[in-house]
Formats: C-alpha cells, sequence, structure tokens
C-alpha cells in the first residue's frame, strides 16, 4: 500500500517526504485555506517537492467551471491529479477530462454506489472518507474493504485512496482490504514512526556499545 500524504503545508510536505515513504500528495480547498498563500502557487510547489501525484480539487459545481478549472489545474505540473467532487456534474466531467487524458480523483465518496459510478466514468482514483462516516456513526473501513473487493472482482484501474484517516488503526486496518493507498494527515505520520520499545530498545544498545572496545578511526 502506498502513502499520500493530506496536507497543503510545504514544511510537513518536506518532512516527509525527506523519510522516502511518499508515492503522493492530496489537498482540498479546506487545507489550502488553513495553509495560506496562492492555490495554484502552492500546488506548483508541492509537484516540485513530491516527485508522485499530487491531487489539487476544483471549487466550481458545474460542468463547464470544472472542465475549465481542470485544463488549467493540469497544465501545472505533468504529476496534477484533478479532484472531483461526487455529484452529476462532477462524474461527467470524470467522463470528459478521462478522455483528454486528464487523471481525477472523485472525492467525498460514501458509498459502493458512487465508488462504482465514479470507476465507471473513468476515474484515475476514488476517495472514500473512512473518517467522516465513523463520525455518524457507519464504519469507513467497511466501505474501503467492499469498494476493494468490488474493485478487484471487476477488474476496474480506479485505484482507491483511503481518505479522512484519523488514527493509526485506520491506516493497518486500510493495508489489510487491499487500498492501493492511504492518503494520511502529518501528525499520524508522527504517530506511525514511534513505538515505545523501539525507543527503549535504542536507549538500552547504546548504553550497552560504550562498553565495546572498538578500532581507532
Ligand atoms: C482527502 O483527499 C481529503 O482531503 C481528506 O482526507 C479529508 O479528511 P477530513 O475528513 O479529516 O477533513
Amino acid at each position: 500500500m502506498k502513502f499520500f500524504i493530506d496536507t497543503a503545508n510545504i514544511e510537513e510536505i518536506r518532512e516527509i517526504n525527506s523519510w522516502g515513504v511518499l508515492s503522493g500528495v492530496t489537498t482540498n480547498p479546506t487545507l489550502i485555506s488553513k495553509n495560506g498563500g496562492v492555490f495554484e502557487d502552492v500546488i506548483k510547489e508541492i509537484s516540485e517537492i513530491v516527485h508522485g501525484d499530487i491531487s489539487a480539487e476544483v471549487i466550481s459545481t458545474d460542468l463547464s467551471g470544472m472542465l475549465k478549472e481542470a485544463r488549467e489545474l493540469a497544465k501545472i505540473s505533468n504529476n496534477i491529479v484533478i479532484k472531483i467532487p461526487m455529484i452529476e456534474e462532477g462524474l461527467k466531467a470524470v467522463s470528459i477530462l478521462s478522455k483528454e487524458g486528464i487523471r481525477t480523483n472523485v472525492t467525498l465518496v460514501f458509498s459502493v454506489s458512487q465508488a462504482l459510478l465514479a470507476a465507471n466514468a473513468g476515474a484515475t482514483y476514488v476517495s472514500p472518507f473512512m473518517g467522516r462516516l465513523d463520525d455518524i456513526g457507519k464504519s469507513g473501513i467497511n466501505l474501503v474493504e467492499d469498494i476493494a473487493f468490488i474493485f478487484k472482482q471487476y477488474g476496474y484501474n480506479t485505484q482507491i485512496i483511503a481518505a479522512s484517516i484519523r488514527h493509526i488503526n485506520h491506516v493497518e486496518d486500510v493495508a489489510k482490504t487491499g487500498a492501493d493507498i492511504a492518503t494520511i494527515p502529518y501528525k499520524i505520520f508522527k504517530e506511525m514512526i514511534k513505538h515505545k520499545l523501539t525507543d527503549s530498545g535504542l536507549k538500552r544498545f547504546l548504553e550497552d556499545f560504550k562498553n565495546v572496545k572498538t578500532k581507532e578511526k
């Protein structure tokens, strides 16, 4: 399973990218607004840092507006993927853009039906939102599991990005479903790397090695 980072914060992206674990970045209008800066400039900067797919979201909700924004954003760099909301006009946009060779990430997916529609329209990615489903008492992981099973059964090429990830268990559970990607917030990457036994184990190794003779350099 590949990892994307779910942020528009350049420092966070640089730090996690320096670990060598990132295959892409997802942004959304909320993340962009938290970060500040000029939207197109932020997306360009991100696309130069991470050599993987960078999702940039349209804000129009009508077909011609979405197509116009998508075509402009796609010009920023070859690794830009256009995030399109899961609405009727969005499906039409995905279908047209896919025929133009512009890759898409259908966002705000909360059901198997929506994921199937997106895949049939030619989406490159679908993003089921786990945390937001959990918030309303439904199971985010069950949705990802169902979509992964069905896409595999039928051989869809559309990749699954498990999104709205809130804790480490989400990441580990998603990995068992066969989903292609988890898009993970910075804070959770920092939690993922930690284990108290790693810290105490390293401390002990370093202490013990103080008693070891080494060759003079
Ligand atoms: C994914 O593409 C979305 O940007 C993101 O995962 C939404 O997460 P949230 O529900 O924590 O806002």
